[in-house]
């Protein structure tokens, strides 16, 4: 099979200095690219900027934003034959990006505009036919409910519920939760072998 794992941060820009981001390291993303290279599928990584070596034997796409993620996905997304959506996407970005750097005003403060950014695996999953989509989920407390509600908006086969110390974490706790109410937990445990559990569970070898 053919996978399509989206992983890493996106970044928006604000002026050519400054942008709005999050924590994410891309270790999950580039754990389960290699844990799926490991079981003999092909991985597609559309990754954000992130400080890792890229997974051997994957073709590496690399983008910024949102919006470079969503055309870039989309553009490969029509090749592939499944998609596992770890990217800690910005939810809104600047309405504008100054083309100047944005010069402090001594003692003033600045209202930043924000508009938001498509859902990527929403957009893609819309179109997946009998494609499987694994998305994630990144909830403050308990998150069972929402995770489950995103799996459903986001049209999902699974949803990997995690939680803020994730980010930018060696070590997770997760649980996957699939489309027909199952249940499973898993850690805290390296995310190298979350990875592997994770692609037993939802892409298996096309080896055997
Ligand atoms: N995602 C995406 N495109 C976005 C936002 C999220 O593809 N613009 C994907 C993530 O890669 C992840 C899933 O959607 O697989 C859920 O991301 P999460 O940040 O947990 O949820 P949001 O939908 O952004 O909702 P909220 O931030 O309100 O919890």
């Amino acid at each position: 099979m053919r996978v399509l794992v989206t992983a890493g941060p996106t970044r928006e820009p604000i002026d050519p200095v400054r942008f709005l981001s999050n924590h994410s390291s891309g270790r999950m993303g580039y754990a389960l690219a290699r844990a799926l290279l490991a079981v003999g599928h092909e991985v597609v990584l559309v990754s954000g900027p992130v400080a890792l070596r890229p997974p051997k034997g994957a073709q590496l796409e690399l983008v910024e934003t949102a919006q470079e993620m969503l055309t870039t996905c989309r553009r490969l997304w029509k090749d592939c034959d499944g998609l596992i959506a770890v990217a800690a996407v910005a939810d809104y970005r600047p309405t504008q990006c100054s083309q100047k750097k944005l010069k402090m005003q001594a003692g003033e403060g600045r209202v930043l505009e924000l508009i938001p950014n498509s859902d990527i695996v929403q957009t893609l999953a819309a179109q997946k036919g009998r494609r499987k989509v694994v998305g994630f989920a990144l909830e403050s407390g308990s998150g069972h409910e929402e995770a489950l509600r995103k799996l459903k908006a986001k049209h999902l086969d699974w949803v990997v519920l995690n939680h803020p110390e994730a980010q930018g974490a060696t070590r997770a706790s997760l649980t996957l939760l699939d489309a027909f109410g199952g249940v499973q937990k898993k850690g805290p445990s390296a995310k190298t072998s979350l990875a592997r559990w994770l692609v037993q569970q939802t892409f298996p070898s096309s080896l055997e």
